[in-house]
């Protein structure tokens, strides 16, 4: 386990604004999470090194973008409204909810009483609603309009809907992808391994979202699903486990806190033949950073039977034809930028201060600029010069006049800014004209450097 307490990061990311609790103002909503102007940047950063790892800088992946909302076909033919459930269990004496597998059941972690749960019943978590204005025509049972009157209710008004205006929110962006792979490789014909990508937002009706941004009911994944030869899945497979391994270094997660845990058949999700789930020393524990699944050709068999439509790919050449394979790796966003901000908050208290040790390529503020003090014009308008270059450079640059100087460092500190250049009279005049301080954050270190050299001494 991390020995940083969560309650220490939650603290840090209000009190900065990476993260607030979701709806805040009334009171909040269990299992969503805002992000203020600094998580928002922080996530992006996450999100677009994703991009730029597994499909700008391959040269056999494809993005996409589908939509959120899709016919309810897609998740009929997927398995998820047979069997997307957890297991819940209801105590009999307070009647909290909670998921059977994560509690001790013999006694209810909210009340204490023993031997108040009954058997657990199956609770899907996709969130359903309605597309169209076809729902919530009331009828009254027994009545005139009420077709499918049972006599049961006699009487009482219930509302009703067309069962074809369902839909659900998606708990996965993989079926997009699945239902796209036609319509791509019509486009683009790729060769065998090819992968496709989606980034987009997920939501799962956690029966207990918990710790902090690690199980939301709304969070946003990042997957890819790569098509493969049905002989070739074990070598792509353990491909893309050095693959995870780069990527969780690119987070700046030490490597001895990542550890690969081969799922068990018994545990494995009704798609897939073989999981490693990815785990990381969080401050809850060791926990999911991400999944690696081999979903067989599950998906597009499942497509192919419901739609009618073949979803079958022939070697460029051949007469070669079958359903590719497919190795799935499944990241959450939410779980990596808690690992991130775990791996990086640092309680220094050699020099009483709180760092958040980011990459530099991940820091939400990549350069703060001041003036050493904000009531001399000379020092602020030299400094607005060199804030300006720097923001063209960098773009993620801020500027920080307020409190002392010892306070604006602290302040980065903790936000994990690597750089602060600081214009001071030194910068006016004598022999160190036209030069700056630069203040690294991991080590304090201060340097002069001249304002002509400063994009170079900025090492991002
Ligand atoms: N398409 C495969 C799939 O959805 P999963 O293991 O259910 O697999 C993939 O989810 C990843 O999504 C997980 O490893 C985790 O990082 C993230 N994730 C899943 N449920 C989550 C939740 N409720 N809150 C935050 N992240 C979640």
């Amino acid at each position: 386990m991390s020995e940083v307490k969560l309650e220490d990061i939650v603290s840090l990311c209000k009190r900065r604004g990476f993260i607030y609790p979701g709806s805040d103002v009334y009171g909040g909503l269990s299992g969503t999470w805002d992000y203020g102007p600094l998580g928002v940047a922080l996530k992006r950063n996450i999100m677009q090194l994703w991009w730029k790892m597994f499909v700008d800088d391959a040269d056999n992946m494809y993005g996409v973008d589908a939509a959120i909302l899709m016919n309810q076909k897609v998740w009929q033919a997927s398995g998820h409204v047979d069997t997307f459930t957890d297991p819940l269990v209801e105590c009999g004496n307070c009647h909290n909810r909670f998921r059977a597998d994560k509690i001790d059941t013999s006694k209810c972690p909210s009340c204490g009483q023993k031997g108040t749960f009954g058997e657990p019943r199956q609770f899907n978590m996709m969130f359903k609603t309605f597309i169209g204005p076809v729902q919530n025509e009331p009828v009254i049972i027994g009545g005139p309009q009420d077709e499918n009157n049972d006599g049961g209710l006699m009487g009482k008004v219930a509302m009703t809907f067309d069962p074809n205006s369902v839909v659900y929110l998606r708990p996965e962006t993989a079926q997009g992808i699945f239902t796209n792979f036609k319509n791509v490789v019509d486009s683009f014909y790729p060769d065998l391994p090819f992968g496709l990508a989606q980034q987009g937002k997920g939501f799962r009706n956690e029966i207990s979202p918990r710790d902090f941004i690690f199980r939301d009911r709304e969070f946003e994944m990042m997957e890819i699903e790569y098509f493969v030869h049905p002989d070739e899945w074990e070598k792509c497979f353990e491909e893309w486990v050095k693959r995870i391994h780069l990527w969780c270094e690119a987070l700046g997660l030490p490597a001895e806190q990542v550890h690969e845990l081969e799922v068990a058949k018994d545990d494995l999700a009704h798609y897939s033949k073989r999981t490693v789930d990815f785990e990381f020393d969080f401050p809850i524990g060791r926990e999911e950073l991400l999944g690696l699944a081999y979903r067989t050709d599950f998906d597009l068999q499942n497509i192919q039977q419901a739609s009618g439509k073949s979803m079958e790919y022939t070697v460029k050449g051949t007469n070669d034809k079958f359903v590719p394979h497919v190795i799935e790796p499944s990241f959450g966003v939410e779980r990596a930028l808690m690992a991130v901000l775990t791996a990086a908050y640092w309680d220094d208290k050699e020099n009483e201060r709180i760092v958040l040790k980011l990459p530099a390529h991940l820091a939400p503020v990549k350069v703060a600029v001041s003036p050493l003090l904000k009531n001399k014009p000379e020092l602020v308008a030299k400094a607005k010069e060199v804030y300006d270059m720097l923001k063209k450079e960098f773009g993620a640059v801020m500027w920080d006049d307020n409190g002392n100087i010892g306070k604006r460092y602290r302040r980065q500190d903790e936000i994990g800014t690597p750089y602060c250049v600081v214009i001071d009279f030194d910068t006016l005049e004598g022999d160190t004209a036209g030069t700056v301080t630069v203040r690294h954050r991991d080590t304090t270190e201060q340097q002069r450097v001249t304002i002509d050299a400063l994009a170079d001494a900025i090492n991002i």
